[in-house]
């Protein structure tokens, strides 16, 4: 594993360390996309490297996962290839205390809800800032858009009562573009009372692939925080 100091980093290397470990051999993995994460997928090839864990395939959420699993040796498949998912781990952007998430920070939640949605058990691995009462307190949602439908789906955002605003590069001019080619919308709400329907609402909206909104999917939240400069990792 690469040697951490700053405090904040050693809590996600941790937090992502604890949910690699729940990994049995033998197992299909989701591998989630994010910062987190990243330190997830890296335990998970120290741990085959070490004889530790055997015979895991991994099936990437993004081109990132994707990159990273290959860099420290996890073995990839594909959906077509598996028939079930043990487990994903994943990162998130909101957590409410029903364990409903936003994710999609990384223009790669339609990918992440394929994979979490699949396994029998997804893990998700967060900082204690990304705890909120309600969803959409923090985070806008983000909405994966067709490119030639993105008038009428910012339209149509907005008599849902949503603020859309099309999420920029950095480092890049333009949009986003998402590793299936799309456009992403991050969604402002003034509040979220109830994420189910509007998951589905912004999902019937012609145009719209997928959006960040993921509810009652959640088996498991591991949550870091730094306390006295110590990283800790809880349940949530
Ligand atoms: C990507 C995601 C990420 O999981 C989410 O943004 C959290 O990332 P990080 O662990 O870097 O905070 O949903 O689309």
């Amino acid at each position: 594993m690469t040697q951490v100091t700053d405090p904040v980093k050693l809590m996600k290397q941790e937090v992502g360390k604890a949910a690699a470990a729940l990994v049995k051999s033998g197992s299909i993995v989701g591998l989630g996309t994010g910062s987190t994460t990243a330190y997830a997928i890296q335990y998970l090839g120290d741990r085959l490297k070490s004889g530790e864990l055997k015979d895991i395939v991994g099936i990437p959420t993004s081109f990132q996962s994707e990159v990273l699993a290959k860099e420290y040796g996890v073995p990839l498949t594909t959906l077509d290839a598996v028939d079930r998912i043990d487990i994903a781990i994943d990162g998130a952007d909101e957590v409410d205390p029903n364990r409903n998430l936003i994710k999609g920070g990384g223009a790669a939640h339609t990918r992440e809800k394929v994979v979490d949605y699949l396994a029998d058990s997804f893990v998700v691995v967060v900082d204690s800032g990304k705890l909120v009462d309600r969803l959409g307190s923090t985070f806008a949602v983000p909405v994966e858009v067709i490119p030639m439908a993105l008038t009428p789906v910012i339209n149509a955002i907005k008599k849902l009562g949503g603020k859309p605003e099309l999420r920029m590069g950095v480092r890049k001019a333009g949009p986003v573009i998402t590793d299936q080619g799309n456009m992403v919308v991050d969604v402002r709400f003034d509040k979220i009372d109830d994420p189910e329907n509007l998951e589905k609402a912004l999902n019937n909206i012609p145009g719209v692939l997928e959006n960040g909104i993921f509810v009652n999917c959640t088996d498991l939240v591991l949550v870091g925080e730094v306390i006295d400069g110590k990283p800790v990792v809880k349940e949530l």
